[in-house]
């Protein structure tokens, strides 16, 4: 996500509460850092953060942290967040470093509008690429569980060869998620390429 910086996004991360500053001290502990055993959710690369508020807003017994690398995508994601929420926290951290923050405490990681890396040199890059599958695989609590939405047919076409390749059974799969009939709260991303007609693939994966 391309954004300019703003003068005042330290600032604006320095003082927000609901931010973890040092996530790494948290590791195995988070669910005490909710105060519950309610399961957990990640979205990574939360952007500018409307889909993770509106979750946590809608599923008050989810607990959600959404994980954005860079300061002033992260800073603009705090101001959507109008009101601090019991269940949700953010954390600063490129998704590489994932499994020294969480062990095997997550429910479901949702991957909205990844940025989709179409070069073969950096397929790499791409979150749902093995070597992030990898990451991700010490986070889950149970079952593995990713939820992905995008609008790059080529992204979402290696994704499912990703996924199944690594051991992940498709659950569901659409090209169309206008026309499921599943709650679905829209990403800035995803009103975006609406609006330019685009489709949004969708799919749901597990792995034992
Ligand atoms: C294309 S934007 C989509 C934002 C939002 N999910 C949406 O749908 O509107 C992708 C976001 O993922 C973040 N991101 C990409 N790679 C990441 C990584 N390795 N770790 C954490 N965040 C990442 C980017 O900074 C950006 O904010």
């Amino acid at each position: 996500m391309r954004m300019r910086n703003s003068k005042d996004q330290n600032e604006v991360i320095e003082s927000c509460d609901f931010l973890i500053k040092d996530p790494f001290v948290f590791k195995g502990k988070f669910k005490e850092l909710f105060n519950n055993s309610n399961p957990i959710r990640l979205e990574i690369g939360i952007g500018k953060g409307r889909f993770i508020y509106q979750m946590a807003l809608a599923y008050p017994n989810i607990n959600f942290i959404g994980i954005e690398k860079f300061d002033n995508v992260m800073a603009k994601a705090i101001k959507t967040i109008a009101k601090r929420l019991p269940n949700l926290y953010l954390i600063k951290v490129d998704a590489q470093k994932l499994n020294e923050i969480f062990d095997h405490e997550i429910e479901t990681i949702y991957l909205n509008f990844s940025d989709p890396w179409p070069k073969k040199r950096q397929n790499k890059r791409r979150l749902t690429h093995p070597n992030f599958l990898k990451v991700y695989d010490d986070l889950f609590e149970d079952k593995k569980h990713i939820v992905m939405k995008t609008d790059n047919i080529g992204l979402f076409a290696d994704s499912l060869v990703y996924l199944s390749n690594y051991g992940y059974t498709l659950n569901d799969v659409s090209l169309d998620l206008d026309n499921k009939d599943i709650f679905n709260v829209k990403t800035e991303y995803e009103e975006k390429f609406e609006g330019k007609g685009f489709k949004i693939n969708y799919l749901e994966a597990t792995k034992d």
